[in-house]
This record gives C-alpha cells, structure tokens and sequence, in this order.
C-alpha cells in the first residue's frame, strides 16, 4: 500500500495531468474566441485543441481555424494564410512557421489537433483565426508555462 502511494506521487511529479493537456476553445458568429490566452505546462509533451464554432453561419460565410505561431510570424503569415485561400483551409502548407493548425470549421461544427510542446516553452506565442479579416478580434497568448 505504501509503495502504491509513492508511486501514485512519483506519477504525479513527474508527468501532468492529461487534462491539462488537453484545451478547449469555443468560436462564434460574432468573430469571437471564447478565451484570449491558453496555458499548459511544459510537461504536455502532446497538447490536444479541440476547436468549437457554436454559431450557426456556415464556414464560407464565417469560418473559424485556429493556428499556432511565434507573435513575430503571424503578420506575415496572415497574408500567407490569405493566399493560400479556402481550399487549404487559409493554412499555407510545408510552412515552418505554422506550429500547429486545425481545419475550418463552420457552425455547429468541431476539429481538433494535436502538437509536441517540445522547443515552445519561454517563447512568445500567438494563436489566430487566418480568416481572411478575421485575425483582429480573433488572437490572443498562448503560453507553455514552467
Ligand atoms: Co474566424
């Protein structure tokens, strides 16, 4: 019994909770996310982000992804995203610059994807909407916390 309990701690000191691993992030058709700054610790070696839209515009009209970049990237990779238009889902591919991405999505519709952590931590990080217009309102901090 004992030995179970070191253990159990040894588990909990060592690797993190998979829930905090994994994050949720709800979208709108008022061009919104539902957060502006998402946390994991740095022991995440996989994140898994589950991408919602709870309104009811389709993805053409007001379509929502959600990418990951260095904040000193996604100027550039705005226009990128933009050229690389709706049939890519307005994410340049073989793009290193993208850290991670998930599909469009419409109303009523979900994505996920999940990513390493690994070389994230203590860097500035911004995650977007890349459509087109839509990076404005639709940002804000993503941080791999020690
Ligand atoms: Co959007």
């Amino acid at each position: 019994m004992k030995s179970l309990f070191s253990l159990m701690l040894l588990t909990l000191a060592c690797s993190a909770q998979a829930s905090e691993c994994e994050l949720n992030i709800d979208s709108n058709d008022q061009m919104r996310f539902s957060t502006a700054t998402l946390t994991v610790p740095v022991s995440c070696q996989k994140v898994t982000l589950t991408l919602t839209h709870s309104g009811k515009l389709p993805k053409n009209v007001m379509g929502h992804n959600w990418l990951l970049s260095k904040t000193e990237d996604m100027p550039a990779l705005v226009q990128a995203a933009s050229a690389a238009g709706p049939g890519n889902n307005y994410i340049p591919a073989d793009d290193k610059r993208v850290l991670a991405a998930t599909g469009l999505v419409g109303g009523g519709e979900s994505t996920s994807v999940s990513f390493s952590t690994e070389g994230l931590a203590g860097l500035d990080l911004t995650f977007f909407c890349s459509f087109p217009g839509h990076w404005a309102l639709m940002k804000g901090s993503f941080v791999v916390s020690d």
